[in-house]
């Protein structure tokens, strides 16, 4: 029997459309909606795309009524912390009561499979820097807060006979898919990786490390790392696991172990076989020393089995996206 149709909200982003790519491989029926307002339309490279809100509950309406959909992946939202630490209300409007419009949408008709993009964020900073499922939730900033709001409400709707979900709790996501189809277009970008690939490509002068005086053994700070493809597989994991009748289940996605900023830099340059021009500047506002996954409980549940868990790969995979937007390649979208 055929599976029924998946709908993606936020598949033009760029974890989505990883996501997209994968369910298109395994000859998955998927539905894209996106607003496009940070995702590209020529990053969705498997099924329609629906240009619109998750917030919008008339067109959630339309698009349940005219699509046979079971399953919904979710992965609308604003993602940059400080922004939401100026502008809170956008990130709780966007990431906290769109959900809830999708949810109420879901429950409606029936959906039956939901697997939530959610975030480390939600732990604030964990004792001793690793962070299990069973650590205390105690976000930090407005934007991890929006994020675990949501789980609640997904706990509490499943609780009262709603959709099971897997919740995905994402560590540092980075990388693009190997072969160069899709990427990381994301403008004014603050993560790591694609800053130093953009210093990289000459698209920014150089890569500034915020903070050497960390508790840690190089003085910058750690952070667990894992490949997009990788993170993209676990919500493929998932939505297998929920069709089989698997629990509602909130998990890490991480590899359970750390770099520093400078062996993420080395890793760079070793990609780019040149140094970077690199700065030392004070701690960044909000930056914990420390964020690991301790990340065993994906791999037991779920049966998660990464394949790219190797720093260079991350980073060359990254690299090799950064200079095909460098070079304006026909392939490769960016904002203007
Ligand atoms: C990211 C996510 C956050 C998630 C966290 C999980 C976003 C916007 N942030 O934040 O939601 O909770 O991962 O671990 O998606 N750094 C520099 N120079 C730079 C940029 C960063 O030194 O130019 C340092 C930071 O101080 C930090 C590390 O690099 O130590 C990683 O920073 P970044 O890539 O911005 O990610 P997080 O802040 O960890």
């Amino acid at each position: 029997m055929k599976n029924k149709k998946i709908m993606v909200t936020g598949g033009a982003g760029y974890i989505g459309s990883h996501v997209v790519r994968q369910l298109g491989l395994a000859n998955e029926d998927v539905i894209t909606l996106d607003n496009l307002s940070t995702g590209f339309e020529a990053a969705v490279t498997n099924g329609d795309l629906i240009v619109g809100d998750t917030g919008d509950a008339a067109l959630l309406e339309k698009i349940f009524a005219t699509h046979d959909i079971d399953t919904v992946m979710h992965f609308a939202a604003h993602t940059v912390v400080p922004e939401s630490v100026a502008n809170p209300l956008k990130y709780y409007r966007n990431n906290t009561a769109s959900s809830c419009t999708l949810l109420e949408a879901c429950a409606k008709n029936g959906v039956k499979n939901f697997v939530f993009s959610s975030t480390a964020a939600v732990y604030g900073v964990p004792d001793g820097g690793r962070a299990s499922e069973d650590s205390a939730t105690q976000p930090i900033n407005p934007y991890g807060t929006s994020k675990l709001m949501t789980e609640w409400m997904l706990r509490d709707l499943s609780t009262a006979g709603g959709p099971r979900f897997v919740a995905l709790r994402y560590f540092n996501v980075a990388g693009c898919e190997p072969g160069g189809t899709i990427g990381q277009s994301t403008p004014k970008a603050t993560l790591l990786v694609k800053v130093a690939c953009e210093a990289a490509t000459g698209a920014r002068p150089g890569v500034a490390i915020f903070g050497t005086d960390f508790s840690t053994p190089d003085g910058t700070g750690l952070r667990d790392y894992i490949h997009v493809e990788d993170l993209a597989s676990a919500h493929l994991d998932a939505l297998t696991y929920l069709r089989n009748g698997g629990e509602s289940s909130i998990l890490n996605c991480g590899y359970g172990r750390g770099y520093s900023v400078r062996e993420v830099i080395a890793a760079v340059e070793r990609a780019n076989g040149q140094k970077l021009t690199v700065s030392e500047e004070p701690r960044r506002a909000g930056d914990p020393p420390e964020l690991i996954a301790v990340a065993e409980r994906v791999r037991e549940v779920l049966g998660w089995a990464p394949k790219f868990d190797d720093l260079d790969t991350i980073v060359s995979t990254s690299l090799a996206w950064e200079r095909k937007i460098a070079a304006r390649d026909s392939g490769a979208y960016w904002a203007a």
